[in-house]
């Protein structure tokens, strides 16, 4: 166990581990997994992934439990989807098999780095995939390099599971209409910088999207996607601009579980008015608590949290999502490695 590391006051930051490890794909086929102590990589000037953004990644996360054990939850959802986004972007799937063993070794072999349970820290798992070989035309490459590492981080949002305010603001968008929403690429996350940056300058965690193509519905919420209780209904955006959150679906299926209809659809901004709860899921928020929406477009504050406090709904489904991750509640989905 790493001593030096004040594990219940992690940020969600970078902190260097032991190891990382890496696989390029070269001739027509992935090679070896190769482990690596350097925090550096060597570049061709001409790679597609600097000059034309062939870029994808993932963020999983890895849990000790309450029996000491450690557990990656949906390590194969995670392989997947990383698939998807290649093949979105014209890169070369990582094969599922690949992409858990070069998991499960990198977590075994930073297994000082996975936080202690009880300290609510967890080690984040982020896969990334980058096209190599140079090009100046507008081209996928032909040599891929994927990497993993992995850091131990603490809650994304610096309120951890406490209300937390988000804004409308009409002048952005994260993605375009039919665009790359729905993959985890790269530029979709340099093209939110601008919209986040300003949110936070006017004092919001996130800045909640609209469907890039009416502005009518609400889409993503900044890194994560968006959750609704109305009526005691599970309520989450159907759109293709945004990305299918391992996280939202693990808590659709727990509140089914639990007997709360889950309704995936298109959500209006005006229906904000009746909502009793709201939350930003994701790998790096779990399910973060929404208190307040403001619209600065149109000056509306939807009051979402009355009492400043997390919902009765978002906090089981919290509370059991955790349970499981942490070995206290049985996983009968079989969701942890
Ligand atoms: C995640 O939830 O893992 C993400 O990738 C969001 C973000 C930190 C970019």
């Amino acid at each position: 166990m790493n001593q030096e590391l004040d594990w219940g006051n992690l940020s969600f930051g970078y902190i260097p581990t032991d190891y990382n490890v890496r696989c390029y794909f070269r001739d027509g086929k992935w090679g070896e997994i190769e482990v690596s102590q350097s925090e550096e990589i060597s570049l061709h000037i001409a790679a597609t992934c600097l000059h034309y953004g062939q870029e994808i990644f993932e963020g999983l996360k890895a849990f000790r439990g309450k029996d000491g054990k450690v557990r990656v939850f949906r390590l194969e959802e995670n392989a997947r989807r990383i698939q998807e986004s290649a093949k979105g972007i014209l890169m070369e799937p990582l094969p599922l098999e690949k992409f858990k063993e070069m998991v499960l070794k990198v977590v075994k072999l930073n297994e000082r780095f996975v936080p202690p349970y009880g300290s609510g820290a967890s080690l984040y798992i982020r896969p990334i995939e980058l096209g190599i070989s140079a090009q100046v035309g507008v081209k996928p490459s032909t040599e891929y390099l994927f990497i993993i590492l992995v850091t131990p981080v603490g809650p994304y949002f610096k309120t951890g599971f406490k209300p937390t305010n988000i804004c409308i603001m009409r002048q952005y968008d994260r993605v375009a209409p039919n665009g790359t929403g729905l993959w985890k690429v790269g530029g979709n996350y340099a093209a939110s910088l601008t919209a986040g940056e300003h949110a936070h300058e006017l004092g919001y965690s996130a800045v909640l999207y609209l469907d890039p193509k009416e502005k009518k519905y609400l889409d993503e919420c900044g890194p994560a996607n968006f959750i609704a209780i109305k009526n005691g209904v599970y309520i989450t955006p159907a759109s293709n601009s945004i990305l299918p959150s391992i996280t939202n679906k693990s808590l659709m299926q727990l509140a089914e579980d639990m007997g709360v209809k889950v309704e995936r659809r298109h959500i209006t901004v005006d229906e904000l008015r009746d909502i009793d709860e709201a939350a930003a899921v994701g790998t790096a928020a779990v399910a973060s608590p929404v208190g307040e929406i403001d619209d600065l477009d149109t000056g509306e504050k939807y009051i979402v949290s009355k009492n400043g406090e997390p919902g009765p709904i978002t906090t089981r489904l919290y509370n059991t999502l955790r349970g499981i991750q942490l070995g206290e509640i049985e996983d009968v989905h079989g969701w942890c490695t």
